[in-house]
């Protein structure tokens, strides 16, 4: 088992590189699955969640290879269209093949994702959209069996929550079907509007990406692009509060400025200074010796906080001077950093939603345990500040969406290993 162990209270400065998205990068691997063609695709992280979807392209036919950061899909030979059950434990977001392997084969099998570190997360809202292109879905034994018969229909459809990974289905569903398909309350996270870049780059006719409502007139078939995925803004937000807390100031290299939204003012909020250069998609954060707290942060759908950046800021304010109030909207067991972040010496109560955060003078090294992926990268936020040795078990949960993150906060003077 790795563990990664900290030595706090190192103040960071220099430069960091944020990689792509993952949550763009997994859907975008699916999609290339439709065009029967080759697809080269930039900026894809290396980090084991690409991994395992690359795994389910290369069970399902394709043939798959990565030059650095480039992965290049050839999916002309694809044969099968179900995903073994062991592949879909790999990664809960192998759901996200569903629409891509119905539209290219008519049919699909998986297994239930079930549940996972953060909350339930059903895919009731993925299977009702889907079945309104005309799918067949039975479910025996903890398997899902999709098929329709003949071409996939265009439909409308009223999303009651706008999902991300249902969003990211009907898209992939809806490219070849049969006419004209309209969502109503669809996801607006950037990944959605990436996605449909790269699917009108193949060829596909999706209007209105990132506003809500979409239309996507179905074509007859999807061919081969090339496509660079944007970067990753939930890295750019951990970067950040690895300077907030350490009284750093580093330079943040490769970000999209309005894809970090809410994020910015709540790290002005606190009393970091950040000023970001447009051309060089680059954003300077310098952050005060002591940090105020943070009123309120209350997670919701884009473009409002993101539910993934609430853990990274809840270490944050764990140091601030004050009191921060956070709402956990998204996903309903969001908080299990807390008791971790708590084993450092921070005070966090939490009840139901509501997680009320009472900053402390300072942290204090423990062993703690990664409880998930942005559990984790919170955990390393806190122990870049805590006194003494940090050290921090199941990385794992990290290495799923953070390439190198040692290698980088070395780069900017943190003391960071890993170890067997
Ligand atoms: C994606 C992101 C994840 C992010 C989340 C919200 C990927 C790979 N993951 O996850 O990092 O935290 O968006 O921004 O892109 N829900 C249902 N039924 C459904 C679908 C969702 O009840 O059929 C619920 C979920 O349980 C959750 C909420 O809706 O409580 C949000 O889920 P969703 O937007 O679908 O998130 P994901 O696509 O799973």
């Amino acid at each position: 088992m790795e563990r990664l162990v900290i030595r706090g209270g190192k103040r960071l400065s220099g430069k960091m590189n944020v990689h792509g998205a993952k949550n763009s990068a997994l859907p975008i691997l699916a999609a290339a699955l439709m065009t029967d063609d080759v697809c080269v695709i930039h900026n894809c992280p290396q980090l084991t969640d690409i991994e395992a979807a690359i795994k389910i392209l290369e069970y399902l036919g394709c043939k798959v290879s990565r030059q650095a950061d480039t992965v290049i899909v050839d999916s002309k030979g694809v044969n099968r269209y179900d995903i073994p059950d062991s592949l879909m434990r790999e990664m809960r977001s192998s759901v996200v093949f569903l629409g891509s392997i119905l539209s290219r084969m008519g049919r699909a099998q998986l297994s239930f994702p079930g549940g996972c570190e953060i909350g339930l997360r059903p895919i009731d809202l993925h299977i009702s959209s889907i079945k309104r292109f005309g799918v067949e879905v039975k479910e025996e034994y903890g398997r899902l069996f999709f098929e329709v018969k003949g071409k996939l229909k265009a439909t409308e459809i009223v999303l009651s929550f706008p999902s991300v990974g249902a969003t990211e289905n009907i898209m992939l569903t809806a490219c070849c079907a049969d006419g004209v398909t309209t969502v109503v309350n669809a996801a607006r996270e950037p990944e959605i509007s990436d996605l449909a870049d790269f699917l009108n780059s193949c060829g596909a006719k999706i209007y209105g990406a990132g506003e809500g409502n979409l239309t996507i007139e179905g074509v007859k078939k999807l061919h081969s692009a090339e496509h660079t995925v944007i970067p990753d803004r939930i890295v750019a937000t951990t970067y950040m509060c690895c300077a907030a807390v350490t009284n750093g100031s580093i330079l943040i290299d490769n970000i999209v400025p309005s894809h970090l939204g809410l994020v910015l003012p709540t790290l002005e909020e606190m009393g970091c200074f950040i000023s970001i250069d447009e051309k060089s998609n680059a954003l300077m954060i310098t952050a005060p010796p002591k940090l105020r707290r943070i009123k309120n942060i209350v997670t919701m759908p884009h473009p409002g906080f993101p539910t993934d950046a609430q853990a990274p800021l809840m270490a944050v304010a764990s140091v601030a001077q004050g009191t921060s109030v956070f709402v956990e909207n998204i996903f309903e067991s969001r908080y299990k950093h807390a008791s971790e972040l708590a084993r450092l010496g921070a005070k966090i109560k939490v009840e139901g939603k509501v997680a009320i955060v009472e900053g402390v003078e300072c942290l204090s090294g423990a062993s703690v345990m990664a409880t998930d992926l942005r559990g984790g990268a919170s955990l390393v936020i806190a122990g870049l500040c805590a006194k003494g040795k940090t050290e921090i078990s199941n990385v794992y949960h990290i290495d799923r969406g953070y390439e190198e993150l040692e290698r980088q906060l070395r780069l900017v003077g943190a003391d960071i290993k890993r170890k067997e």
